[in-house]
């Protein structure tokens, strides 16, 4: 295994690190205060070619491997965990269903758009009663004529009222299981669709996270992706690859963390001595950077799988809940670290340790991730 960027990886990042601190983040106090999305942030990702960055040039993306992609969501993502998961979600679930399932039509159709930051894209999987059990889903798309008619609700939908594309997942007969969940692409201003008021969360402030209702919302059937009943794998192969990128926003949190807990050990003086230079901190110091360590290298392991065409889903699942593992530790040990400063919002850390929380949570909690893990140990 290569544990070295190439040339053109590191140029990546090094063009994302320079983009996240000159413009992201100026905008983060806003972004806090206001709980505001942070659209002009996401058009300017647009313009650097962010928004495609592993979309083939063909669909006006940059056709960059997927390790440079993860690149780019780990180097936002020690800055901001809010733009991180815009763009990992727009991309891993929002845009690379219709790439990977959708037909040349679908493809030229929605794809460019997409990979331009002209449209940005959403996932509509989870349902108030089925979060981890997708297959309890109910919502319903019934075919009519050449259309589908969709009722039901979902929720927790990231970049939920600032998508232009949501990929819906439904069930199109009354069988129960994975089976009858078929997939569609849904534009946001379809009759009878409605975005309701965004979540008021605990943290990720700015990202927009909304439940969407359907009441008889017509599609067209050229909106299904794939044949009927393929909805389960599509969503499942491509949260496959998503959770790739959630463990690359964990893992910017966490080193944010272990930066900001570094140099405040080194300045923070108590009983005449930096507080560094005591064992209680500096050994909280080698376990978070032992972790982050570890993270980094599931995190790069499961996206070079990636990048070299292997299947990664055992691989993506590990790194994701080690380093959603790791971003909720390193950001307690950060807040204690800090003591009363830390616990305040002059200091970055109480908003790393409010950001963690979720990625152990969404895109699978870290449970399922352990279930998918112990299905390919055990069914091969
Ligand atoms: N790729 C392709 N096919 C897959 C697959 C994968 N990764 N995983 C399962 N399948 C197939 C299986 O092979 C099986 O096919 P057959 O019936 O033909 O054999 C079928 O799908 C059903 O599989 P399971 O029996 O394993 O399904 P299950 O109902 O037991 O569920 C689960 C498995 C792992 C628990 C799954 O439901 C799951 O991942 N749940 C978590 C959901 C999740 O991650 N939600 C996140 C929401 S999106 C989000 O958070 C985005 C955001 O906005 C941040």
């Amino acid at each position: 295994m290569n544990l070295t960027f190439t040339e053109e990886q590191e140029m990546t990042r090094r063009m994302v690190r320079q983009f996240a601190q000159e413009k992201v983040a100026p905008a983060i106090e806003k972004m806090e205060q206001e709980d505001r999305f942070p659209e002009e942030i996401v058009r300017q990702m647009g313009e650097l070619g962010l928004m495609g960055m592993p979309i083939p040039e063909q669909y006006g993306g940059m056709e960059m491997d997927y390790t440079s992609y993860i690149l780019a969501i780990h180097e936002l993502s020690r800055v901001s965990a809010t733009v991180g998961v815009i763009l990992s979600v727009h991309t891993s679930v929002g845009t690379n269903p219709i790439l990977y399932f959708g037909t040349e039509e679908q493809k030229a159709r929605w794809v460019p758009k997409l990979a331009s930051g002209e449209y940005l894209g959403a996932f509509a999987v989870s349902e108030a009663g089925a979060g981890s059990d997708v297959s309890g889903m109910k919502t319903t798309a019934i075919a009519d004529g050449d259309d589908y008619i969709l009722n039901g609700s979902k929720m927790w939908i990231t970049n939920g009222g600032y998508a232009d594309t949501y990929i819906v997942f439904a069930r199109t007969s009354k069988d129960p299981g994975s089976k009858s969940i078929s997939a569609f692409v849904v534009e946001k201003d379809t009759p009878g669709f409605t975005v309701q008021p965004k979540e008021k969360k605990m943290g990720l402030k700015g990202s927009s996270t909304c439940p969407i209702t359907f009441e008889d919302c017509r599609i067209p059937k050229a909106n299904r992706l794939g044949e009927e009943g393929d909805g389960f794998k599509i969503a499942m192969a491509n949260l496959d690859a998503g959770r790739i990128g959630i463990a690359a926003q964990a893992l910017g949190i966490a080193e944010a963390a272990l930066d900001a807990s570094t140099a405040y050990a080194k300045e923070r003086k108590q009983f005449g001595k930096p507080i560094g230079q005591m064992q209680g901190i500096g050994f909280k110091l080698a376990d978070m950077a032992t972790s982050v360590e570890a993270a980094r290298l599931l995190t790069y392991r499961a996206a070079s799988l990636r990048t070299n065409g292997h299947p990664a889903g055992k691989e993506a699942s590990m790194a994701k809940m080690f380093a959603s593992d790791t971003a909720m530790k390193a950001a307690i040990e950060a807040v204690q670290i800090h003591g009363g400063y830390g616990f305040t919002e002059d200091y970055p850390v109480e908003r790393y340790f409010r950001d963690a929380k979720v990625t152990q949570i969404y895109e699978g909690t870290n449970e399922i991730q352990k279930i998918v893990v112990s299905n390919h140990l055990l069914r091969g």
